[in-house]
């Protein structure tokens, strides 16, 4: 005699209007890297698949994502020069203030630019903020975060998402954004952030490794997950709009248990080592690239995220068009 589980995957259809789990491209978060200069379009060895855009070469990695069914996007940004403050992260001309502009000139309002607030990428060290010896002081960075947060919102970034993991930075961003007519601009908070060695290919993309020691004493120890509802609880608190954990294949359980005690949508950020994994086993041969890309996709999903950052955006959206996930 069947069970009723068994009945119920008799069939393809019927196994479809019984999911569990329902996911649809619309929430999908595709990130893209901008690099300063002009006629870039370079393939990111660490990240196959993925590019540098120059601002004037920008459209047609946007269009792609476009024509697949994504039309949210994450901006980074590499620019040309480094300083120890960073400034060039809160440039007006800086490099993802110059991508925004020339994404929505060709776009304008077809697509969700979402623009990661941090230092590293910009700081001469490495770090995540402004260094006072060989350690970030936590309250120094909070009014640099302010300002390129603020900057990146007058360069026409529609939501902003501030990586760094500085206490504080939620209330300080949403006060400098509100003091500047900003009222509007939400803010999805890196809330839960593990010190994780997945972010390995990203450093490598946007050349942001630090260049001493490590970024533990600010990101969060992978052994924790009742860290994990206080930094969410005091984010929600300081006023975030959306709520991240990150990474994610590792983190499911975190997931879960953010999910359970927030009312704030919940992003999970697939990272560059999740990406890089199953790309490396791919091209071995190992796995089939495809199943394992939309099982890991669904798991997020299912943990309890409702938003999805992933380097697979575009082939994820094409899975949840043909149905074979969502
Ligand atoms: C910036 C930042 C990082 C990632 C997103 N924003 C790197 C880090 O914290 O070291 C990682 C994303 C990825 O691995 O895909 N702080």
């Amino acid at each position: 005699m069947l069970n009723r589980s068994r009945r119920l995957r008799s069939s393809a259809l019927l196994r479809g209007m019984v999911r569990e789990t329902r996911m649809s491209p619309d929430a999908l978060i595709y990130p893209l890297f901008l690099q300063e200069g002009s006629d870039i379009c370079q393939p990111i060895p660490s990240l196959p698949g993925q590019f540098h855009y120059s601002p004037d070469r920008v459209a047609a990695g946007v269009e792609q994502a476009l024509e697949a069914g994504v039309n949210k996007f994450l901006l980074f940004g590499l620019p040309c020069h480094k300083d120890a403050c960073g400034s060039e992260a809160y440039n007006d001309q800086g490099i993802v203030q110059q991508g925004l502009r020339a994404i929505r000139q060709a776009f304008g309002q077809q697509v969700y630019l979402v623009t990661d607030v941090c230092m590293c990428e910009y700081t001469s060290h490495g770090h995540c903020g402004i260094l006072d010896g060989q350690t970030v002081d936590n309250d120094k960075t909070l009014e640099y975060l302010a300002r390129i947060a603020v900057s990146h919102a007058q360069a026409g970034a529609d939501m902003v998402a501030p990586s760094d993991m500085m206490d504080g930075r939620v209330l300080a961003i949403r006060q400098a954004l509100d003091a500047n007519g900003l009222q509007n601009t939400p803010i999805l908070s890196y809330a839960v952030k593990y010190a994780s060695s997945f972010y390995g290919p990203f450093r490598d993309a946007a050349g942001s490794a630090p260049s001493f020691g490590d970024r533990k004493t600010y990101q969060m120890d992978c052994h924790n997950w009742k860290e994990a509802l206080k930094e969410a609880a005091t984010d929600e608190q300081e006023g975030a709009d959306l709520l991240m954990v990150k990474p994610a294949l590792a983190y499911l359980d975190v997931i879960r248990e953010v999910s359970r005690h927030t009312n704030l949508p919940l992003a999970a950020y697939s990272v560059s080592g999740e990406y890089a994994m199953i790309k490396a086993a791919a091209a071995q041969g190992l796995i089939d690239e495809y199943g394992v890309m939309c099982e890991s996709a669904v798991s997020v999903f299912r943990a309890g995220a409702d938003i999805l950052i992933t380097y697979y955006a575009k082939e994820l959206a094409q899975a949840m068009r043909k149905g074979d996930i969502g």
